[in-house]
């Protein structure tokens, strides 16, 4: 069972949660969080791998890597590290190469998972969890991001993952809402700086697609 507590501030943390227990992180596993920007899935996986674990958290921009590393350094082994999620090299294959809110920044999201895939064993997981922003409401308006290279990438996930060259072994999409105070006005708020007031809310569907790595 995942400690509550990992997750608690994250309005994301239901898809998160979900996709660890599904594919069944354990103690002892071997993960590489891919953009781990704030270092939020960092922490959540360092919790469940334990001392016995290893998380590399690899994000392009410098900053994030000490911000992570002092964060997630108090569950398990962290390696902050600084790299291109194109040119992702670790210096182990992990059991779980995971993304989320990285594809929608990226260029090339096949070249990415393609990295992702060769970083993980045989049959190791691959998971991604990308938005579909503009499926997102705020008082029955559409939502968008500008700051995104492809604001709706979660749509197309799953034929990402398998023009990737991977094996597609489950994919779903979730959200959350609401109307009034609460985490996921003060969500939208902090991403966008306007206060949704009492209009309802949903958030953007988040799709997560678990893929293996085939290797024979
Ligand atoms: C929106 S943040 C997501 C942070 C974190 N994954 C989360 O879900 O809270 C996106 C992160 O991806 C990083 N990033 C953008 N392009 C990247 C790339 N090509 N390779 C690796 N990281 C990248 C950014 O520096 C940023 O920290």
């Amino acid at each position: 069972m995942l400690p509550d507590r990992t997750l608690r501030d994250d309005v994301y943390r239901r898809p998160l949660a979900t996709a660890l227990e599904r594919i069944g992180v354990a103690e002892g596993w071997c993960c590489v969080d891919v953009g781990a920007g704030g270092g939020d899935v960092s922490v959540a996986l360092a919790e469940v791998v334990g001392r016995a674990g290893r998380i590399y958290s690899v994000d392009i921009d410098p900053h994030a890597r000490d911000e992570v590393a002092s964060r997630a350094a108090a569950f398990s082994q962290v390696l902050a590290i600084t790299q291109a999620g194109e040119d992702l090299l670790l210096p182990e294959e992990v059991d779980l190469a995971f993304c989320r809110f990285l594809l929608m920044h990226v260029d090339d999201p096949v070249a990415v998972l393609a990295r992702m895939r060769k970083a993980v064993r045989p049959d190791g997981y691959v998971v991604a969890q990308e938005p579909i922003t503009s499926a997102g409401r705020v008082g029955g308006v559409a939502m968008s991001f500008d700051g995104a290279i492809n604001q709706d990438v979660g749509a197309e996930l799953p034929d990402l993952m398998i023009r990737a060259g991977l094996d597609l072994v489950d994919c779903w999409a979730e959200s959350q809402a609401w109307a009034g105070p609460g985490p996921v006005a003060g969500y939208l708020a902090h991403l966008t700086g306007v206060d949704p007031g009492n209009d309802p809310v949903v958030l953007p569907p988040l799709v997560t697609a678990v893929g293996r790595a085939r290797k024979d």
